[in-house]
């Protein structure tokens, strides 16, 4: 951000590559989202492309994330002067250049050595929030280093069985500086993934993806040998922590106890359980399917956001994602009432292709598109933007 008064016009960027183009340059990577896409699954081998690129059941879900946005047009509005535009939000105490944070992805060694740690620094960089995994191939404290001093963060619970080890993970999270804790919901039991079946591949039985538990005081106070001397022991002390299935609702309040951090309930499709969540205390709901890995034949996640909005959308903070791939479609579901959006795979399409420097580059491009999207669409600022932009396409 420049300063205060004047943001950012991210559409500049695009001068910034003409300009480059006059001395014989041209981007590294391919700009189209769906070549960034196909290049990514190309890069990757089989096991990591599966996880990544995969979804639950026949990925009917994942598809009609995409389709259902596609389904909301814009309806562009002309001469109502857009030569300055304004997308920088503000969610709990959490500012941001743009209604865009990155969705917490676990396991990202998978996709890059660096992992984690360089899309903390990518994000870092320019200001926009990074939700890190519990199942994050690095620590918490390791990623908030990499994200640097002023980099905003947020930390995404994979709610254990044992209550003190949820409570220790918490307060790691408030002492390394994440300014909410965004809870999810919709991972009681791993889906049927086919795809991570047929090669029999999860990379957490191999240690991967298990950092914060392993570095944890209260996970390793429970294991008879440190995870150094008996790996397979820890890993299998984890299997059983990971997700509780028997949670309920009740179990909220004791989160809700637990932290003064702004909380945040991620796999929020039900109005009712929107309404639930208010009624428990917590301070936003994340609509969200988990990018159609979870149930499919779910609806699509775009298509519950107007339930939830209408729900509880003066009360509670309501953010949004699965789906989103580009500048358009984070300014469709901001119409539809989301505060803000998250990003899920299209940052892991960079970080496969060129580590921090793809994900710095995905999120540039997506908030490029944004802008000029808001722009040609004879709007300058998001707040005043509502479901009155958007038709909807006849099937
Ligand atoms: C995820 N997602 C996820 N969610 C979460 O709460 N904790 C996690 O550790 C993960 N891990 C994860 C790994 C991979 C490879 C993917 C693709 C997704 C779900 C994620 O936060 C988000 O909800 C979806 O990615 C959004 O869908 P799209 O936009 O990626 O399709």
């Amino acid at each position: 951000m420049s300063d205060d008064a004047t943001p950012v016009p991210f559409g500049n960027y695009q001068y910034e590559i003409y300009l480059q183009g006059l001395a014989g340059q041209t981007p590294d990577l391919p700009v189209a989202w769906d070549a960034l896409e196909r290049a990514a699954a190309a890069k990757l081998d089989e096991g990591a492309r599966g996880y990544v690129f995969g979804g639950a059941g026949s990925e009917d879900t994942q598809r009609e994330n995409v389709e259902a946005l596609a389904r909301w047009r814009i309806v562009p509005r002309m001469l109502r002067d857009v030569s300055t535009r304004d997308v920088r939000t503000t969610v709990f105490a959490t500012t941001m250049p743009a209604p865009v944070l990155l969705s917490p992805v676990g396991v990202q060694s998978i996709i890059h050595p660096e992992g984690e740690l360089a899309v903390a620094r990518a994000a870092g960089e320019l200001g926009v929030p990074m939700v890190a995994s519990t199942a994050s191939s690095h620590t918490l404290e390791d990623i908030a280093q990499a994200g640097g001093a002023g980099a905003p963060r947020w930390f995404q619970l994979y709610w254990p069985k044992d209550d003190d080890l949820t409570a220790s993970f918490v307060g790691r999270a408030e002492a390394a500086g994440y300014e909410a804790i965004v809870v999810t919901l919709d991972t009681p039991l791993l889906a049927w993934r086919p795809r991570d079946l047929q090669g029999a591949y999860l990379p957490f039985l191999k240690s991967v993806g298990i950092a914060n538990y392993l570095a944890d005081p209260v996970f390793r106070a429970a294991l008879a040998k440190p995870p150094e001397e008996d790996p397979q022991a820890a890993v299998g002390h984890f299997v059983g922590q990971f997700s509780n299935p028997a949670a309920t609702w009740d179990g909220i309040d004791r989160i809700r106890s637990l932290t003064r951090l702004p909380i945040v309930l991620k796999g929020i499709n039900h109005p009712d359980d929107a309404r639930e969540a208010r009624a428990r205390g917590v301070d936003g709901v994340l609509v969200s399917n988990h990018g159609g890995r979870q149930v499919d034949g779910a609806q699509a996640a775009i298509d519950a956001l107007p339930g939830v909005v209408e729900a509880v959308g003066d009360d509670l903070t309501v953010l949004f994602d699965s789906g989103i791939r580009s500048g358009a479609d984070v300014l469709k579901a901001i119409a539809l009432g989301a505060d803000a959006t998250l990003v899920g795979r299209p940052y892991l399409w960079g970080l496969a292709l060129a580590g921090a420097d793809g994900v710095k580059t995905v999120l540039r491009s997506l908030l490029a598109e944004l802008d000029l999207t808001l722009a040609l669409s004879g709007h300058r600022a998001l707040d005043t933007v509502g479901p009155e932009i958007l038709a909807r396409r006849s099937d």
